[in-house]
C-alpha cells in the first residue's frame, strides 16, 4: 500500500465546556477545562493511522510542542518530517457547549513556518502514486499542492478552515481529492446547495473527486464517473463534534488509499466520524480501527 503524507498543523487544543458559546461583549464562566493534542493536520494523521495507515507527518512545532510529537509517536506515526523551529507551537482556544456544538479560535504559531526546504525535503521522501494530505492551517499550501502534483502524487486537500484569500491562490485544479463541508463548499463555488457545489467544482475541475460532508445530513460524493450520497449514522448523544471532519477524512483517505470502493470508504468515514462525536476532545476522541468492526 502506498504511504500517506499528512503534510499540516499541529496545535495545543485549550478546551473550554461553556453553558453557551460566549456572546461579544459577554463574559462567560467555562464549567470545564482540559488541555489536549490537537491541530487538523495532528488529527488527521492520528485517523490515518488509527485506521490502519502507514503514516508520516511533516510540519513544524516550537520547543514547547513535545506532547504533540510525542501523542503522535504513541499512535505510530513517523514524526522524521515534523521540525522544532523558534516559534511558539501553534494552539486553539476551543468552546464547547451544552449541544457539543464547538467555536475554535486559532494562534497559528509554528504551524506558519513552513519553508521551502522543508517542502523540498517532504518530497524527497515520496514515491509516485503516494499520497499527500493537506488541510489549511499551514502556510506555503499552494507550493505543496504544485510540487506534490509534479511529484505525481495523489493530492487530497481538506480545505478546513476556508479563508477567501487562500481560495483564491490554490491550484485546485492540482487537487485529486477536494474533502470541503457545505460552508467551505458555499466558500469556494458561491453556492450553498449541495448538488450546486459540487455540480459547479466538478465543471471547473473534471479530474477531481468532490466529497461534500454535509453534518448529520451524511456526505455527498462525486466525480466524472459516479455520484452518491452516504447517510450518516445516528448519534443519539453528540457530546463534542470537534474533530468529526478530521476523523471522517483519516478514515476516508485511508480506505482510498487501500483500494476500496468510494461508497465503502465514505461509509466508513461517517461511522468513525459518528464515534468521535460521542466522546470529549479531539485527537483523543478518535476512534481505532477495532471499534467499527
Ligand atoms: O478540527 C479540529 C481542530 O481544529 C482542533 O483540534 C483545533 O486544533 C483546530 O485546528
Amino acid at each position: 500500500m502506498s504511504k500517506i503524507i499528512c503534510f499540516g498543523s499541529l496545535n495545543i487544543d485549550k478546551v473550554y465546556q461553556v453553558p453557551h458559546i460566549v456572546r461579544p461583549g459577554e463574559t462567560l464562566s467555562g464549567t470545564a477545562f482540559e488541555v489536549g493534542c490537537g491541530g487538523k493536520g495532528g488529527n488527521q494523521s492520528i485517523a490515518l493511522a488509527r485506521a490502519g495507515a502507514k503514516v508520516l507527518h511533516a510540519g513544524c512545532v516550537g520547543t514547547d510542542g513535545k506532547m504533540l510529537t510525542g501523542n503522535l509517536n504513541a499512535n505510530g506515526v513517523n514524526t522524521d518530517l515534523v521540525k522544532v523551529i523558534d516559534q511558539p507551537t501553534g494552539h486553539a482556544i476551543i468552546q464547547v457547549d451544552a449541544k457539543g456544538e464547538n467555536s475554535i479560535i486559532l494562534f497559528p504559531g509554528a504551524n506558519h513556518g513552513v519553508t521551502n526546504e522543508l517542502i523540498e525535503e517532504v518530497m524527497a521522501t515520496t514515491s509516485p502514486g503516494d499520497y499527500i494530505l493537506l488541510q489549511n492551517e499551514i502556510n506555503l499550501l499552494p507550493d505543496i499542492i504544485n510540487k506534490a502534483a509534479a511529484a505525481d502524487l495523489t493530492v487530497c486537500l481538506n480545505f478546513a478552515p476556508f479563508d477567501p484569500e487562500t481560495a483564491k491562490i490554490i491550484p485546485l485544479d492540482k487537487v485529486d481529492i477536494l474533502i470541503v463541508n457545505e460552508h467551505e463548499g458555499a466558500g469556494l463555488t458561491g453556492s450553498d446547495e449541495p448538488e450546486k457545489i459540487i455540480e459547479i467544482l466538478l465543471k471547473k475541475y473534471p479530474g477531481m473527486t468532490v466529497v461534500l460532508t454535509l453534518g448529520s445530513s451524511g456526505v455527498s460524493c462525486a466525480n466524472r464517473e459516479e455520484s452518491l450520497k452516504v447517510d450518516a449514522e445516528k448519534v443519539e448523544n453528540v457530546v463534542d463534534t470537534t474533530a468529526a471532519g478530521d476523523t471522517f477524512t483519516g478514515y476516508f483517505l485511508e480506505a482510498m488509499a487501500r483500494g476500496m470502493e468510494l461508497e465503502k470508504c465514505i461509509q466508513r468515514g461517517c461511522k468513525a466520524a459518528a464515534i468521535t462525536v460521542s466522546r470529549p476532545g479531539a485527537a483523543d476522541s478518535i476512534p481505532f480501527n477495532k471499534e467499527l468492526l
